[in-house]
């Protein structure tokens, strides 16, 4: 797929600051003149965001893995085809709050694995990776503590616990070695403006 701007997606485990430092960054490249869309996933087109209430919401036991995996990916489709595509046609960055490594390991990981199937799944009907990813990475039980921190009612992934978010954690790290060539992890352990300079310094030196 032809595309001239740039595609900089977030991952980590829950409360790490994606969220925080995908909002900081897209103001300090406004702040150098670029043209950003800040984006998020599930969710990030129209349709996209009908479909992260329907996965993100209710009950734990709501959808089978597998059918919980078909919504993602199809809320990713529609959130590739209507926005971050035509953003990258029109030579913009993209900042996306999660993508598709959240699928490759939330999914992979739980109620059995998926591997196979997100990726076989990604390689039919998404096709389209970040040209760079940055994991914040974190102490679990910290994380933990931020994230329960907020008011929500998007918790279906929430509950896993203080184990899981440990495992969570070294599968970010693997998956960053697997993808080196677009993976740079970042030390969030610090106040969100020093992790901010932290996360502009990586994007400076990759080019
Ligand atoms: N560097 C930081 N130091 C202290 N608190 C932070 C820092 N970054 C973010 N926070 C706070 O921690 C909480 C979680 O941050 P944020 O929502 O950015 O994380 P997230 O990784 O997007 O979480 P989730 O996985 O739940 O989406 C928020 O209340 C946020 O204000
Ligand atoms: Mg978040």
């Amino acid at each position: 797929m032809p595309k001239d701007g740039l595609f900089i997606s977030f991952e980590g485990i829950d409360g790490s600051g994606k969220s925080t430092q995908a909002r900081m960054l897209a103001e300090a490249l406004e702040a150098r003149g670029k043209d950003v869309v800040l984006t998020r996933e599930p969710g990030g087109s129209e349709g996209a965001e009908e479909i992260r209430a329907l996965v993100l919401q209710g009950n734990p036991d709501r959808w089978s893995a597998e059918t919980e995996l078909l919504l993602f990916t199809a809320a990713r489709r529609d959130h590739v085809e209507r926005t971050i595509t035509p953003a990258l046609k029109a030579g913009k960055i993209v900042v996306c709050d999660r993508f598709a490594d959240s699928t490759r390991l939330y999914q992979g990981m739980t109620r059995g694995d998926l591997r196979g199937t997100v990726d076989a799944l990604h390689d039919l009907v998404i096709g389209l990776e970040p040209d760079l990813t940055f994991i914040i990475d974190m102490d679990p039980d910290k994380g933990h503590a931020r994230a329960k921190g907020r008011q929500t009612i998007e918790e279906r992934f929430e509950d896993f616990g203080t184990d899981f978010q440990h495992r969570l954690r070294g599968e970010f790290l693997q998956l960053a070695e697997e993808f080196s060539h677009r993976c740079v992890v970042i030390d969030g352990d610090a106040s969100p403006e020093i992790v901010a300079s932290r996360v502009l310094a990586a994007l400076d030196a990759h080019g």
